[in-house]
């Protein structure tokens, strides 16, 4: 079945940003001049989604501001002759077809895709956690997406980490290699105290099939009271049905300061208009170990 639907789980409060993200979205934060969360429905689209579900909490009204139609805003750009700016707004408003789902409470990430339940009908979906920028060549989804056409299962974005840093991720454990990038998973664990289970990190891309979402409803929380996507996909993994990916590309943590600050850098590089102004400031600043 073709994927058409990503659901977008951004409830979180986003502290690891505070105070930025006291009164606005984390996903609203900017990278060099569109939020971020503009980049991630950019590349859903781009790779061939037609529905996108915002799963929601208090205070994201701005990111249904952003993309929603700004009449007056439109008006005062064609009257003046900025036409360009006109049609960039006008293309956001248009961008795609998008549901906000209220997740009550904060109970996690896998109560917060199991809040998606009734809009996905059974189909299999993708996941997009916003606060992952990724630079590529193909949208990380679509990489995904392919995969899922070869192997008809629950595909989750991989990333190789180094040993130190493990204990900041979900990390799987392969039962066998598929072939150059591709994995079957026996088992993952989230932020692990003790020797990794691989090299291989959990990214916040998925695609997953709607087995998850009965296995979510009988998912206990976790210390923290939260419902964890990583339980669920355990469960399906011991089953067989979970692949892991490789992606293609090169990844930003945006939901933290060096994060947010690296994917600036990284994006300014690649912006001809940008570049040169950037690497004269980096060349006459003044580093202090
Ligand atoms: P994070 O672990 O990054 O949490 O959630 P957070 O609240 O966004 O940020 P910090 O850690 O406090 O800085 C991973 C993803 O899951 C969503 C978040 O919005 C984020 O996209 N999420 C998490 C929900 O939608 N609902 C939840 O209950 C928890």
């Amino acid at each position: 079945m073709k994927i058409r639907k990503a659901v977008f789980p951004v409830a979180g409060y986003g502290t690891r940003m505070l105070p930025a993200t006291k009164a606005i979205p984390k996903e609203m934060i900017t990278l060099i001049d569109k939020p971020l969360i503009q980049y991630s429905v950019e590349e859903a689209i781009d790779s061939g989604i037609e529905q996108i579900i915002f799963i929601t909490g208090r205070a994201k009204k701005s990111m249904e501001d952003h993309f929603d139609m700004n009449v007056e805003l439109n008006k005062i750009l064609l009257e003046s002759g900025r036409t360009k700016l006109y049609e960039d707004m006008k293309r956001i408003s248009e961008m795609a077809d998008i549901i906000y789902v209220r997740q009550k409470e904060q109970l996690g990430l896998g109560h917060a895709i199991l809040c998606a339940k009734d809009i996905l009908k059974g189909e299999p979906f993708a996941v997009i956690l916003p606060d992952d920028i990724i630079l590529s060549k193909e949208p990380v989804i679509s990489q995904l997406i392919r995969q899922y056409e070869r192997v008809n299962g629950n595909i989750i974005s991989l990333m190789p980490i180094k040993a130190e840093h493990a204990r900041r991720y979900g990390i799987v454990s392969i039962d066998t290699r598929v072939d150059e990038r591709m994995y079957k998973l026996a088992d993952m664990v989230e932020k692990p105290k003790d020797t990794p289970l691989s090299e291989f990190a959990i990214i916040g891309r998925y695609i997953l099939t709607p087995d998850i979402l009965n296995i979510l409803e009988t998912t206990q929380p976790e210390t923290g009271n939260e419902i964890q996507l990583t339980d669920a996909l355990r469960t399906l993994a011991k089953n067989g049905h979970v692949f892991g990916y490789e992606f293609d590309g090169m990844r930003f943590d945006c939901g933290e300061k060096i994060g947010l600050l690296e994917a600036t850098i990284n994006f300014a590089a690649q912006n001809s208009e940008l570049a040169p102004e950037l690497r004269r400031i980096m060349s006459k600043l003044d580093y202090k170990d």
